[in-house]
Order: C-alpha cells, then structure tokens, then sequence
C-alpha cells in the first residue's frame, strides 16, 4: 500500500524529473502483484537472485519484499537519489525488508551501469522506455540480455494507448516512431501479457525472456 508521504515524494520527484520518472502516480498494488508474478510462479528453483530496475520510492519494491524467499537476493538500481532515499526510509519501517536486509542491495545508478558479470533470474522493471531515445532503449534491453541467468524472467509495463497517443503529439512522434524497430525486437521476447486496469493510467504488463532479446548492435538500424 501507497503511504501519503510515498506518494507525496513520487509525485514531487515525478514532476521534476518527468523524462525519468514516466508516471505523476506510484504503481498500484494490483499492478505490482502482476509485475511480480514470477516470484510466485518460478517454484523449482532454490535460491533467486532478482534485480528491481527503477523503483521509484518504493511501491513494486514492497511486493518484492513479500515474494521473497530466504535465500533469494534482491539488487534494487535507482537513478534518482531523492526517490533512493526515500525508498530506504520507507523500507526500515517494512517488516518484509527487515527479513531480507542482509541480501538486499542498493545500487544508485543507471541500469546501463550495473556490472555485466552480475546475474539475474527475475527482473522487474519499471523503466519508462517510451520516454527514451532509441539508443537509450537499446542499451538498457542490451544491459538487461546480458544480466540474464539462462531462465531469467522480466516483466515491464506500458500505459495502454500510450504508444498510439505518442504517435500523435508532435514533440514525442519522431522519437517514437524511431524507436518502432527497436520494439519490434523486443516483442519477439514476449511470452504473455496482462492488463491492469486498477492502476493510474492502466497499464500493459508483459513478461518475457530476456536472453531471448537479440543483438539490438547487430540487428537494428
Ligand atoms: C515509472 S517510475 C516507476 C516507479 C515505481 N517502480 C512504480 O512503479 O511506481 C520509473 C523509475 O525509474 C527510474 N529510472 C529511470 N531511468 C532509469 C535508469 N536508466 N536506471 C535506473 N532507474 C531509472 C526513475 O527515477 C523512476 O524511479
């Protein structure tokens, strides 16, 4: 659940920092429950190591937290130091968090700079790629191939019609018509999608196979 004060900083750091951010409002917990569905689903393996790219103050994080087994290890990137201090704020108060202190991680930073000999079985990401460049898109989808265990399962969210209205609005319709062949890549990745429609603005949660990802150097003008 949202805190006044979680949303509060979201809101306030969203307005400011809106490229990055791509949302005014937190993730319901409908949608972070979707996000997180592999956590629940992947019963064979032990022990999961899971990366949370982007977790704002904290809403997706929370979620992750109760999935979490006691030998899973959880690496959080954040890029926006206001939304990482909050988030740790948020989470000394979290009894979730308190269980898992020990393997949790927090690296502030880009996701393009997490060290590549890292590996993931689980990534959840809450990246606003529509707001990026192609080459921006490109490079974290490369990142995330290459932190990728050979299993690994990410799951990411789009706003409904989001693309469709991007298209139409002046300022965003050549970024996102260059960033067209780059999705058209992705989406041979996809194995499944959910609609969400108790969050603000409703979203789109696709899951898919990272190492499925191709080669975006290689493949795409
Ligand atoms: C749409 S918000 C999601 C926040 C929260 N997880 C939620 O779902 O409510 C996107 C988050 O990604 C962070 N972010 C943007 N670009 C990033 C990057 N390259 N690496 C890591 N975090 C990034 C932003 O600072 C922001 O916290």
């Amino acid at each position: 659940m949202n805190t006044v004060k979680e949303t509060f900083e979201f809101v306030s750091g969203a307005i400011t920092s809106f490229r990055d951010t791509g949302s005014i409002f937190p993730t319901s917990k409908w949608a972070a429950k979707e996000l997180t569905s592999p956590l629940r689903a992947v019963a064979s393996q032990s022990s999961r190591n899971i990366l949370e790219l982007g977790p704002g103050t904290g809403s997706v994080t929370v979620r992750i937290l109760k999935d979490m087994r006691d030998d899973d290890t959880l690496f959080i990137c954040e890029l926006n130091p206001k939304f990482m201090k909050v988030l740790k704020e948020v989470l000394e108060d979290n009894k979730d968090y308190q269980r898992h202190k020990d393997r949790v991680t927090f690296f502030l930073g880009a996701a393009q700079d997490i060290d590549s000999n890292l590996k993931f079985d689980v990534v959840v990401c809450a990246l606003p790629f529509l707001n990026f460049d192609k080459e921006t898109v490109k490079s974290i989808f490369g990142k995330i191939r290459d932190l990728s265990s050979p299993n690994a399962v990410m799951t990411y969210y789009e706003y409904i019609g989001l693309r469709r209205l991007s298209k139409l609005l002046p300022e965003r319709q050549e970024r996102v018509r260059e960033l067209e062949p780059v999705f058209r890549h992705i989406d041979l990745a996809k194995t499944g999608k959910k609609r969400i429609w108790l969050n603000m603005l409703p979203v789109n949660i696709y899951t898919m196979l990272p190492t499925a990802l191709p080669d975006f150097e290689a493949t795409t003008p």
